[in-house]
């Protein structure tokens, strides 16, 4: 039975990317039937929204999903983030961001580290309001709700120290900002302790945002597992993506419990669209992932390894110093999964 992969090209580069990595998942010797479903502006301008019923399913019906990047248009009343609004429909309640050192100059040595971040709620609850004074618009309010529950901190958690168990890994460090957030990280934190007893051999640390942010470009070498709320999540993988080579090769999966969708970090590049410029990697670390997700360990292995050995001799697209055009890189990276 082939694989049912959905991709969703969306906008800019992302077209560019996806196209490349299908071509290089093609090179695997595994079987794929591959769709493609409409996301972003591009779909808006077709079908009138950014993110069309059609799609969703296409997702839901897939065993795995490879999604590029959109663009977000100038303030277009009604449009709303397709991005966000797909991780809330399917239910992606796991952001996943590794990073792992690369044999380039761009990355620094000894960091294996993956950042785990809460998807669904936190401060990205959009639960916002406007106060406004009639009498003194200087006293207008505008308040955002941070919205933390038990049961989407435990399922988070857990999903971590599970990770942990199954890549060996013997820490997970709970990062939150609970001396001065006392209910909402209070009560992260505490579930975080309370999830760590089922899992003895694997040690839980606790740290606070800002040393953790502090600690990354120190010696980001000391961590394993990063559990976090959404915006601090969010934050704090951006900042973790530079320190191993930055968005051209940063990538992501965002797990549920009925599918997956894996995306490279970056957005759809507009200053570089068109010009065979993007950088593949991020999409084919991606697709690596995706292949994990699916069972293949060992065609995600290859796929990987040869992927660094394109880095390691600087085979790579001018955002990283090289020289190759998108096309030229993916041709290398064919050349090293036939080695
Ligand atoms: P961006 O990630 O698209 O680009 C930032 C810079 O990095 C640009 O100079 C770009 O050329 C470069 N870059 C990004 N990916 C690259 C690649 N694969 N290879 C080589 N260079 C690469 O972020 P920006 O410019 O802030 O946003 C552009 C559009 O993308 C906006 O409309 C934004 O809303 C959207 N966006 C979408 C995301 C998504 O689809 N998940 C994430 C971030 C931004
Ligand atoms: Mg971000």
């Amino acid at each position: 039975m082939p694989y049912q992969v959905c991709l969703l090209p969306g906008d800019g580069i992302g077209p560019e990317v996806i196209a490349q990595a299908e071509i290089v998942l093609n090179a695997l010797g595994l079987e794929f039937q591959f769709t493609r479903a409409e996301i972003g502006f591009s779909a808006y301008k077709k079908l009138g929204t950014p993110l069309p019923q059609a799609t969703l399913e296409a997702i839901l019906g897939a065993d795995g999903t490879l999604f590029g990047a959109v663009t977000t248009p100038p303030a277009i009343p009604g449009y709303f983030s397709p991005v966000v609004r797909m991780r809330q429909a399917l239910g992606l309640y796991a952001n996943l961001r590794p990073c792992r050192s690369f044999a380039h100059p761009t990355s620094r040595a000894g960091i294996d580290l993956l950042i785990v971040r809460e998807n669904t709620e936190g401060l990205y609850s959009g639960v916002e309001r406007m106060e406004h004074d009639e009498s003194d618009p200087g006293r207008d309010r505008a308040v955002s709700e941070r919205i933390i529950t038990r049961y989407a901190s435990e399922r988070i958690i857990r999903k971590a120290f599970e990770i942990a168990r199954q890549e060996h890994r013997g820490k997970v460090t709970v990062v939150h900002k609970a001396n001065v957030l006392r209910l909402t990280c209070g009560l992260f934190r505490q579930v975080a302790f309370e999830v760590a007893e089922s899992y003895p051999e694997i040690r839980l640390e606790e740290m606070l945002v800002d040393t953790c942010a502090m600690e990354l470009v120190r010696a980001a070498e000391q961590f394993d597992i990063i559990v976090t709320t959404n915006l601090f999540g969010d934050i704090l993988s951006d900042e973790a993506c530079m320190l191993v080579g930055g968005l051209g090769v940063a990538y992501s999966g965002n797990i549920g419990e009925r599918t997956a969708v894996f995306e490279p970090v970056h957005g759809s590049a507009p200053d570089i669209a068109g010009q065979h410029k993007a950088n593949p990697t991020a999409t084919f670390l991606s697709a690596a992932m995706m292949l994990e997700y699916l069972g293949e360990s060992e065609s995600a292995a290859r796929l990987r390894i040869a992927v660094s050995d394109c880095l390691a001799r600087n085979a790579v697209t001018p955002d990283l110093g090289g020289l190759l055009t998108t096309e030229q890189m993916t041709e290398q990276v064919l050349f090293e999964l036939e080695e």
